[in-house]
């Protein structure tokens, strides 16, 4: 799957966010290393801080269905705006692919980010 595949993919993703309060809708697509692609969109509550991120709804689904090895995660706003990942999604995202590549949307070109460039110092055990 090429980079604009899996970002198609994420924009697509977008159509699902529950997104009520901030109507900013975002879309995340997950590439495992066996190439399956695990799709994820942000999903408010009223209660604000129970919010997920689609970073974290495509981590979790990957990783409730027994997957564990990530490549790639792009991540897409339904606006064309460049949503980079939050500070809590980035540590899920280093718990699972802290070798990893974030791609996102900037000024209409894929923008390609290692993990361990925007969290340098992720916290493990
Ligand atoms: N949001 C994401 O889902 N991912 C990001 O990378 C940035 C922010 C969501 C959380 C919330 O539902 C809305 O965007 C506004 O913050």
């Amino acid at each position: 799957m090429s980079k604009e595949e899996l970002m198609q993919a994420a924009k697509e993703a977008c159509q699902h966010a529950y997104a009520p309060y901030s109507d900013f809708k975002v879309g995340a697509a997950l590439l495992a290393r066996n190439g399956s692609i695990y799709l994820g969109c942000n999903i408010e509550n009223a209660s604000y801080g129970a919010t997920n991120c689609a970073e974290r709804t495509a981590i979790f689904k990957a990783v409730s269905e027994g997957e564990r090895e990530f490549t790639c995660l792009a991540v897409a706003a339904a606006d064309g705006s460049t949503a980079h990942p939050c500070g809590i999604c980035l540590q899920v995202i280093h718990e699972f692919m802290p070798e990893g590549q974030v791609i996102l949307e900037e000024n209409g070109k894929i923008a390609e980010y290692a993990v361990k460039d925007l969290l340098p110092h992720g916290f493990s055990l």
